[in-house]
């Protein structure tokens, strides 16, 4: 019984990389939506409906605990998946975001200001803040959506990063924090850094390994079902030229399936 990542291309690919190296001993399976990336400019309904096709095919894979690595599919799906799907196709698996966890290492730094950058449909979402101001209520959030950083990230374009990267976070008014909302965000935080060097930017791959180390000591009824034989499968469902790279820049021994999810 493995742990299934799930994101909606390569980026996912850091996190995953994070939970690797926090819980090495664990099977991991991931699996990549690259056929319908980017999910940051779709509606809800094609990224909850890709969503759920990449969950039964995680699931028919034998993974019991399942890590939306997206914040795009986090933000628009995983209310009903917990609430309504699980319970009804697989009732002995359990989904995880990455919002939450993020919120609360977000607020660990008793910031007043926090900025959020992440993909349209994620701002369009208002998660960050709703789930901010749920537990802080004083909380200020200054949210910004980038939706050209994904598809340059994912197709290893990096040229004019710096530029792209400082008109983006010249949106932020006074920030103490900023949460990098995406899975692909990691691969530009020193960017960030470098542009608001008195800011804290927070990183999900910087917090997932922990959060997830903590989550499996809190519910070891979970622990006993996973397998821990060092496997590890990475999947997509469509390669692109660019995808090895990005992919070895990320993982240098990666080994990329395609995978057909209409398959299952
Ligand atoms: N992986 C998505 C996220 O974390 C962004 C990529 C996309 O737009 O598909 O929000």
């Amino acid at each position: 019984m493995k742990i299934g990542i799930f994101d909606s291309g390569l980026g996912g690919l850091v996190i995953t990389k994070a939970l690797i190296q926090s819980l090495p001993e664990y099977d991991y399976l991931y699996l990549g939506d690259t056929a319908h990336l980017p999910y940051g400019e779709k509606t809800s309904g094609h990224i909850l409906k890709y969503t759920l096709d990449s969950l039964r095919w995680l699931i028919s894979q034998d993974c019991k605990l399942i890590i939306i690595a997206c914040n795009t599919a986090t933000s628009v799906a995983l209310r009903y998946i917990q609430q309504k799907f699980i319970p009804e196709y697989a009732p002995d698996v359990k989904v995880l975001g990455v919002i939450i966890p993020t919120v609360e290492v977000a607020l660990e730094h008793n910031h007043r200001s926090i900025g959020v950058i992440a993909t349209e449909a994620t701002i369009r979402s208002h998660i960050y803040r709703t789930e901010l101001q749920k537990i802080n209520p004083a909380v200020v959030v200054e949210e910004v959506s980038a939706p050209q950083l994904v598809p340059l990230i994912e197709s290893n374009n990096f040229q004019y990063m710096d530029n792209i990267v400082e008109d983006y976070l010249s949106h932020f008014d006074n920030i103490d924090s900023l949460i990098l909302g995406c899975t692909h965000y990691p691969l530009i935080k020193d960017y960030c850094r470098r542009v608001l060097p008195h800011v804290s930017i927070i990183s999900q791959d910087e917090l997932m390994g922990a959060k997830l180390s903590d989550y499996l000591r809190r519910h070891p009824e979970i622990d006993a079902n996973l397998s821990q034989n060092r496997q590890r499968s990475f999947n997509v469902t469509r390669l692109m030229p660019q995808s090895s790279a990005i992919a070895r820049r990320l993982i240098p021994q990666i080994d990329l399936r395609t995978v057909k999810l209409e398959d299952i």
